[in-house]
């Protein structure tokens, strides 16, 4: 078996927007049998939530829509996670310019990208920080991730067929309970 693929999806506190696409991302892992083929985790440019499980908010959109996240820790990036990961996806352009700093030799700009480079319908290209808004922002984001999460699995899949190798098969039925995502 080929080494994991490892994915990092960043934004400011990871607390709403970048442990939703780790969860969403999962969940499309496990639902194509290949949860053992990537290590997907997330992280924040900032350190104020360092620790906390995600917004509550957060948690009960992505759970209404059937990704559990309340198990989430968040954590702050470090360089170390530049040289650890093969893909890294942010969420805005601030998270942008912030990620490409802890990286002055450029050494790993290859890997640093916009979440919504992959989302069909990309906007701005940025996934609006839903903190300070009210519900609807947190289903938008969510509709995002939605979209995006499933793209980007695509495009690493068209990228590396062999990863496809690694599904089991019958892995994943439709309707599988939400229990067994959480062991990811
Ligand atoms: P996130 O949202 O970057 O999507 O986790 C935010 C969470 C907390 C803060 C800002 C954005 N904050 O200022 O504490």
């Amino acid at each position: 078996m080929s080494m994991p693929v490892r994915i990092l999806f960043v934004c400011l506190g990871n607390i709403c927007r970048s442990p939703l696409a780790e969860g969403v991302f999962k969940d499309r892992l496990h639902a194509a049998g290949l949860s053992n083929a990537m290590d997907v985790d997330s992280a924040g440019t900032g350190s104020w939530h360092v620790g906390e499980a995600p917004d509550t908010r957060m948690q009960a959109t992505s759970r209404a829509r059937g990704v559990e996240i309340g198990h989430q820790k968040a954590r702050q990036i470090t360089c170390a996670d530049l040289e650890r990961f093969d893909h890294i996806f942010v969420m805005d352009k601030n998270n942008l310019s912030d990620v490409l700093s802890l990286d002055p030799d450029g050494l790993h700009h290859h890997k640093i990208r916009l979440f919504r480079e992959f989302d069909p319908e990309p906007g701005d290209y940025q996934v609006p920080d839903p903190y300070y808004g009210g519900e609807d922002g947190f289903e938008r984001v969510f509709d995002i991730a939605d979209r995006t999460a499933s793209m980007i699995l695509r495009r690493l899949l068209e990228e590396n067929p062999a990863l496809a190798d690694q599904a089991p098969g019958d892995d994943q039925a439709p309707g599988d309970d939400q229990a067994s995502r959480d062991t990811d």
